[in-house]
């Protein structure tokens, strides 16, 4: 059972600029919350209680300012900053003593998931008892994406970002590992590009046999909000979720509550931390 997780949340969010200059892209607005409560709140629903943030050096109070107090999510939040980015497997070698001998879930800071019976799938993910998990979503664009072929229901190989059309299925940025990610992680060469790869790392699962995939289905959404285009749509489509059926997408507090990790004086310390808003004003619905 997978109970650790970890939300790299570095990188310079250059296709951003100039948003990104002095202000972290996973602190940037998604509608009516900053970005790192929607990864946050999927490793919440897969029932992660103890969470690595990976952030870029001297950035660390700008998360602690935005992100509730740990204990009022009934969740324990570790930090470590990372000096440059080197590639998505560097997140193992950073994690390695918060790893420590447990298996581990790792979001990419800027995925959107919205699914029906999103929880039931990540559930299913953390069971994984050796090898690794990915979750496989179809997309129109496969040449900004990881991609993955399937042949029997199997994964028989990984592209990057491949130019020529090689597969739709997009490896979205929410990865289920056991412990061998980190002896893996480290014994990975840079790319042509100078960067540790996420699919070099999946292949070495899927020599043993060891890779298997799990689908979010046509009825969820999947958004990486790697450029301005992206990080607008997501936010209108959560927009349009939230305004009109009137329940909030990544309410950290509601997930814990709902997940008996915290009681309703809870609810009311974090209305106080939020201050008069528009949130805290959901919050209160929920008392
Ligand atoms: C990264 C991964 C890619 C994956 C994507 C998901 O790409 O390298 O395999 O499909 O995240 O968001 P990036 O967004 O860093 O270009």
């Amino acid at each position: 059972m997978i109970k650790k997780g970890i939300i790299l949340a570095g990188g310079k969010g250059t296709r951003m600029s100039p948003l990104t200059k002095a202000v972290n892209k996973q602190l940037l607005p998604i509608y009516d919350k900053p970005l790192i409560f929607y990864p946050l709140s999927i490793l919440m629903l897969a029932n992660i209680r103890d969470v690595l943030i990976i952030v870029n050096k001297g950035q660390l109070e700008q998360y602690k300012k935005i992100l509730p107090p740990k204990n009022n999510l009934g969740i324990k939040i570790t930090y470590v900053e990372q000096k440059s980015p080197n590639g998505l497997p560097e997140a193992f070698i950073l994690g390695e003593k918060f790893i420590g001998r447990s298996d581990v879930a790792l979001i990419l800071g800027d995925n959107f998931f919205y699914a029906q019976s999103l929880s039931k799938i990540l559930k299913s993910c953390t069971k994984l008892s050796s090898g690794a998990k990915i979750m496989l979503h179809k997309v129109g664009k496969p040449e900004r994406y990881g991609v993955a072929k399937i042949k029997n229901r199997k994964i028989i190989n990984l592209k990057e970002k491949p130019k020529k059309f090689y597969s739709d299925l997009a490896v979205t940025g929410l990865y289920f590992f056991d412990n061998k990610v980190i002896k893996y992680s480290k014994s990975l060469k840079p790319s042509k590009r100078g960067e540790l790869e996420i699919v070099d790392l999946l292949r070495k699962y899927l020599k043993n046999n060891r890779l298997k995939a799990e689908y979010l289905g046509r009825g969820g959404a999947w958004l990486d909000t790697g450029s301005i285009e992206d990080f607008y749509k997501t936010s209108s489509f959560v927009s349009a979720i939230e305004n009109q059926q009137g329940f909030k997408i990544a309410c950290l507090e509601e997930i814990s509550l709902n997940n008996n990790w915290i009681k309703k004086n809870h609810i009311l310390k974090a209305i106080k931390f939020y201050g008069k808003c528009e949130y805290s004003e959901y919050l209160k619905k929920l008392l």
